[in-house]
């Protein structure tokens, strides 16, 4: 692949799908034919580097579905008629799911306004933005810990992750079909519940997952500079420290020894399985020069754990879970890369973030635009024609 740029604007092209008014754009024909929530953030992120008009499509079909209570939810099943040889699974609403993802909506609007500095875009968005994040800071922090927690898996777009083999009750080796009945199970609950997080869900499944709370942290303090463009103040200075408190319940409820652990259930327990997630606090900024760099010497760059010829690994190589093809227990994926880019950027550790674009770079022109790579061969696994590889654009 000569030109990553040109590949990705025919992937996007032809990715592209419209129904009216609405644009939005699939993570792969044949195997993602829908809208989803923080793939239509990347999508927006990777689209202001062609045109902003289409971020902006991406996104305000994206919050056409939100909910009253101000959920937006992860998958939106749009035109299921023509995509019906794909499965649908059962969430209790027509149309969409009702589970969230990793809230980057505030960042993907914030992208858009750096690249055109267009007002009106930022003022129509603002509402739904504003009931988003009060959604989750009301509704997913019952025990006012100032930490979000989520009821799903997936809902941490990292859908089988080991992170959360302990609080569904899984060994470190387990079948894909077992992992996925479990969060079926979970769906089906959620159901039952009525979809109340604060008072049901929270009783069989009950996480507070690292990259979620350090996304929510960068995304309010964007969130923050968009309300102060729009001269709102109060709301500016409300994100600002809604924020601050986050990442310090991260520092007193997930900190052990430099590094950050997901917990789990009403006493958060530390889930202590050595995943992407640990430099995920990077990308928030949350952690000390000194810290940042002690974590990036002893694990990221270690070739024991996560310095494998084609980094990153979503899982340390040194874990029991480990397994280089199985879709988030191993694999490199490109949407990681990009957040420890930032993340390393953050700190001014340029040399290694231009290493990690360089290896992902590398993979895209070996194994072309996959949905994940096998972190030692780089062999492309997964999903093909998968968008997230136009992220490697936004490495700069
Ligand atoms: C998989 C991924 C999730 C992503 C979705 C669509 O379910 O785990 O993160 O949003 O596919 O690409």
């Amino acid at each position: 692949m000569k030109d990553i740029k040109k590949a990705c604007f025919e992937l996007f092209l032809k990715n592209k799908r419209k129904l009216g008014s609405y644009q939005y754009t699939v993570p792969s024909p044949e195997t993602y034919p829908y809208q989803w929530l923080w793939d239509s953030c990347f999508h927006a992120i990777i689209l202001t580097h062609f045109n902003t008009r289409e971020a902006k499509l991406e996104i305000l079909t994206l919050l056409s579905k939100q909910f009253e209570n101000g959920l937006i939810p992860h998958m939106i099943y749009w035109d299921k008629e023509s995509t019906n040889d794909f499965p649908v699974i059962e969430w209790g609403k027509k149309d969409t799911s009702t589970i969230t993802q990793p809230p980057m909506i505030a960042y993907a609007a914030w992208r858009i306004f750096q690249k055109d500095h267009d007002e009106s875009f930022i003022k129509k968005v603002y509402p739904n933005l504003y009931h988003f994040y009060r959604y989750l800071l009301n509704e997913r922090d019952p025990h006012e810990k100032h930490l979000i927690g989520i009821l799903n898996p997936d809902e941490s777009g990292e859908d089988n992750s080991p992170r959360f083999d302990i609080p569904l009750n899984l060994p470190p080796r387990h079948s894909f079909k077992e992992n996925t009945q479990k969060r079926l199970n979970l769906v089906a609950q959620n159901i039952s519940c009525n979809f109340d997080a604060p008072f049901c869900m929270r009783n069989f499944f009950w996480v507070t997952d690292v990259p979620f709370n350090a996304i929510m942290v960068k995304n309010l303090k964007l969130l923050a500079e968009l309300a102060a463009e729009l001269s709102y103040e109060d709301d500016a200075k409300f994100f600002n420290g809604e924020a601050e408190k986050i990442a310090e319940a991260m520092k007193k409820y997930m900190l052990d020894k430099g590094i950050f652990w997901s917990t789990y259930e009403e006493n958060y327990q530390k889930i202590k399985v050595k995943t992407w997630a640990i430099f995920a606090p990077l990308f928030a900024k949350i952690l000390s020069k000194p810290e940042a760099k002690k974590l990036v010497e002893k694990h990221l760059t270690n070739p024991k754990e996560f310095w494998t010829n084609y980094p990153v690994p979503t899982v340390s190589i040194d874990e029991p879970s480990f397994d280089p093809k199985d879709f988030w227990r191993g694999p490199t994926w490109i949407a990681v890369n990009w957040f420890i880019y930032k993340g390393l950027l953050n700190y001014g550790f340029k040399d290694l973030a231009k290493q990690i674009k360089k290896s992902s770079t590398a993979l895209l022109e070996k194994s072309g635009f996959r949905e994940y790579f096998n972190p030692l061969t780089g062999q492309g696994l997964g999903a093909k024609n998968f968008t997230w590889g136009g992220l490697v654009l936004d490495m700069n």
